[in-house]
């Protein structure tokens, strides 16, 4: 039966795009004909999820029928404590993409502006388009955000600037410095957003402390996840760092029971499991420099990360993401991320470096 719900459909719903993730490994292993094919598409942990946070949440299970509590009391609260903010700043989301959309809904409306770099993590531009703002993209410069550019384009009528360090797809970071002219250069009219979702693996020692400029930045908002180095990705638990006032009004327009149960449960627990952050970061941080002397050998130009992946440049008229398909290796190809030319590989644990490593050596013919 035929049904053309466009008429009724908003404007500017009607050619926003479908969010896609990527190919999956069941999908492409059949389509080859192989067994196993590894993903390192995604930025998630390879390591898993904190044991500790399994251990919570199997003893969790048996309350999956109650609702979860509204306001995420007990997490909000280890969450303050360790950040050194109060709880009335803190707001917990269903993952950092949640926060997107949140100060969206809040804060944007037709005609209104967000500035975002160039290329940067897709949400922002979807939740800003989806509320009808206009988007205006500053182009990176040598992989980096260009604050003074992203200043520059700040007009009357911009609501949000969105800054994202570690930067997705490249790695690179927003020095001190550059944070601190945004913050100093934000008009009283727009926030700045700071999206760290990749915050833990940072290992620059100058790399800037993102609450340090909050505490005297009413406009500053902080979007984290427990989707990356905590190795939550599947329950959906991010959060802000934010002004109270900003944080009513996104409570405003979030869903009453945005994070679940088994979700904040787990998260309260892979907080405190300083073993596994400390041995998600040591993993990636051997695998980095692997990989980084793996592309060298094979020729290939890489940007140095901050985060869990590796922006990968491919040779002129290259098909590297095809050919690591082919090999069962499925990676993220640039031109879905922005940088056409490039791929963008999520960081493995051994066995998944093995195996991009043997793909890479093969398909520099050096194998
Ligand atoms: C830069 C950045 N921000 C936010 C997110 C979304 O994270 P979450 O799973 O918490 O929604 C991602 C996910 O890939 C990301 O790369």
């Amino acid at each position: 039966m035929d049904f053309d719900v466009t008429p009724l459909m908003r404007e500017e719903v009607r050619d926003l795009p479908v969010y896609s993730p990527g190919r999956s490994p069941e999908e492409v292993a059949r389509e080859l004909g192989i067994s196993h094919c590894v993903k390192m598409a995604s930025n998630e942990n390879p390591l898993g999820p904190s044991p500790l946070a399994l251990r919570a949440l199997a003893e969790a299970l048996p309350t999956a029928h109650l609702y979860p509590d509204v306001d995420c009391h007990r997490l909000r609260e280890a969450l303050s404590l360790r950040l050194g903010v109060t709880a009335e700043c803190l707001l917990v989301t269903h993952g950092a993409d949640e926060a997107f959309d949140l100060l969206a809904y809040a804060f944007l409306e037709r005609g209104d502006e967000v500035v975002v770099g160039d290329p940067t993590f897709s949400s922002y531009e979807l939740a800003a388009r989806t509320m009808g703002a206009a988007v205006r993209r500053v182009p990176l410069r040598e992989y980096r955000q260009d604050i003074p550019a992203m200043l520059e384009a700040i007009g009357a009528r911009t609501k949000l600037v969105i800054l994202c360090s570690p930067l997705n797809p490249t790695g690179t970071t927003v020095s001190a410095a550059e944070l601190e002219a945004a913050v100093e250069g934000l008009p009283r009219s727009a926030l700045l957003v700071l999206d760290e979702a990749y915050l833990e693996y940072v290992t620059d020692p100058e790399h800037p402390e993102s609450l340090h400029y909050f505490r005297d930045c009413a406009g500053m908002v902080i979007a984290r996840t427990f989707s990356k180095i905590y190795g939550l990705a599947g329950l959906r638990v991010g959060y802000v760092v934010c002004h109270p006032a900003v944080r009513e009004a996104l409570e405003k327009v979030k869903l009453p029971f945005n994070v679940n149960r088994l979700g904040q449960v787990a998260a309260l627990a892979a907080l405190d499991d300083e073993e596994h952050l400390r041995r998600s970061r040591e993993v990636n941080e051997h695998g980095k420099r692997r990989l980084y002397g793996v592309l060298e050998e094979t020729g290939f130009a890489y940007v140095p990360t901050q985060a869990n992946f590796i922006l990968v440049k491919d040779r002129d008229r290259g098909d590297l993401y095809g050919e690591l398909l082919r090999r069962g290796i499925i990676v993220r190809a640039g031109e879905a991320l922005g940088v056409p030319g490039h791929v963008r590989i999520t960081i493995g644990d051994e066995a998944q470096n093995d195996r991009l490593e043997e793909a890479l050596r093969d398909i520099a013919g050096k194998g």
